[in-house]
């Protein structure tokens, strides 16, 4: 059967590295079919809504999603229900896609590209699995409450039930299985309430379902902390929403470049994933030609994997990424002056 991969470019840099993702999947998945759709600001600018329920009606019948970035300074103003951020957060929810899985691996070729020294970042390999549709980023209520002076205040829920904690942990655990077993929870349960129940059920979790892992804790700060110092002795971090969110553009740094890391979002078993990288729109290079497309890349690459069933497909395009940056392949932000699309072609030709 023909499988079906909804691409959805977005906004600033993100039509210019989805363009080079889809090039190289052309070359490595000639039988997959392409349908593209808006999101973000783009959808905005056509529909007057950052996600169309057709757009995602199309994303949960695909076999995957692959998205660029949204989101930019022409949209700062707009009503924040309606912002392009919102059109991300809808499509994670939408397609139920709770563990986002964010890899960061330093290529060998990239040792030296990385903001800290050689051997603290040589062989890194850490998976982060963050929870992606609960948390703090959607609890209620939630809000800003005007009008009383000094008084006034924002404010917002982070709230995880049993179950979300539960289904985002279990797959963590499967992750680590295939690595090196051991598992990192990070939370703040020494000041949250939601960190300390976290905590709890993740415990409980690893006594139930945790044979042959080794399950640690750590507070999100600390995490912060040994992720620059040592990251090496990280193999699988596991973290809710926002912490997730700002220990993985840390780790990305470790890479050499957060136009270096994909990921993966998840849902129940046989839904379809959504491929994106962590970097946003990088509206200060925008249609310049300037952005990396290797997290769109190797985000094709976790979707081969994680959703098209093609692991040695998703291998080989995992290797010739590699082998691209050993022939000495960078865009900008790696050091080098290579285009968008050079780097997309040195990829190609490695494969
Ligand atoms: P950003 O990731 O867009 O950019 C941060 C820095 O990294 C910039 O200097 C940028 O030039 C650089 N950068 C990012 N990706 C790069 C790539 N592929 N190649 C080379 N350099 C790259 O983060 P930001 O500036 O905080 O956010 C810009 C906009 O993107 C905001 O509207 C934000 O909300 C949005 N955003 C979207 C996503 C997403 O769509 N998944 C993720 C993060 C931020
Ligand atoms: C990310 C981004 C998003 C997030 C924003 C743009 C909503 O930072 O994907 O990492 O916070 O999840
Ligand atoms: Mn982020």
């Amino acid at each position: 059967m023909t499988q079906t991969m909804l691409l959805l470019p977005g906004d600033g840099i993100g039509p210019e590295v989805v363009a080079e993702a889809r090039r190289v999947a052309e070359k490595i998945a000639p039988d997959l079919q392409f349908t593209e759709g808006l999101i973000g600001g783009a959808s905005i600018d056509a529909h007057g809504q950052p996600l169309t329920v057709d757009t995602l009606v199309n994303a949960k019948a695909s076999d995957a999603v692959l998205l660029g970035a949204v989101g930019g300074p022409k949209w700062v103003d707009v009503e924040r229900n309606l912002r392009p951020e919102m059109g991300l957060l809808q499509i994670r929810k939408g397609m139920d896609v709770f563990a986002n899985l964010r890899p960061a691996f330093c290529f060998p070729a990239l040792v030296d590209a990385s903001s800290l020294k050689r051997e603290v970042v040589e062989g890194l390999d850490i998976m982060i699995v963050r929870e992606l549709t609960s948390g703090v980023y959607f609890g209620e209520p939630r809000g800003i409450e005007r009008g009383i002076g000094d008084k006034s205040f924002g404010y917002e829920t982070s709230r995880y039930t049993a179950g979300e904690i539960k289904r985002v942990a279990r797959v963590a655990f499967d992750i680590a299985r295939g690595r090196r077993g051991e598992v990192c929870s990070t939370e703040k349960s020494n000041v949250m309430e939601s960190g300390l129940f976290w905590r709890e059920i993740v415990t409980d979790l690893h006594a139930a379902e945790g044979d042959g892992l080794v399950l640690r804790h750590l507070y999100s700060d600390a995490c912060a902390m040994e992720l620059v110092r040592a990251p090496k002795q990280f193999d699988t971090i596991l973290a809710g929403n926002l912490f997730g969110d700002i220990l993985s553009d840390e780790a990305a740094m470790l890479t050499g470049s957060i136009g270096m890391l994909p990921s993966a979002s998840l849902g129940a078993e046989g839904a379809p994933g959504l491929f994106e990288p962590v970097h946003g729109s990088a509206p200060d290079i925008a249609g310049q030609g300037k952005a990396n497309p290797c997290a769109a890349i190797l985000s094709l690459e976790m979707a081969l994997r994680w959703s098209l069933g093609q692991p040695e497909a998703a291998d080989r395009l995992f290797a010739a990424v590699g082998r691209a940056l050993d022939y000495g392949a960078r865009t900008a932000d790696l050091g080098g002056s290579m285009s968008t699309q050079a780097m997309g072609d040195a990829i190609i030709a490695a494969l």
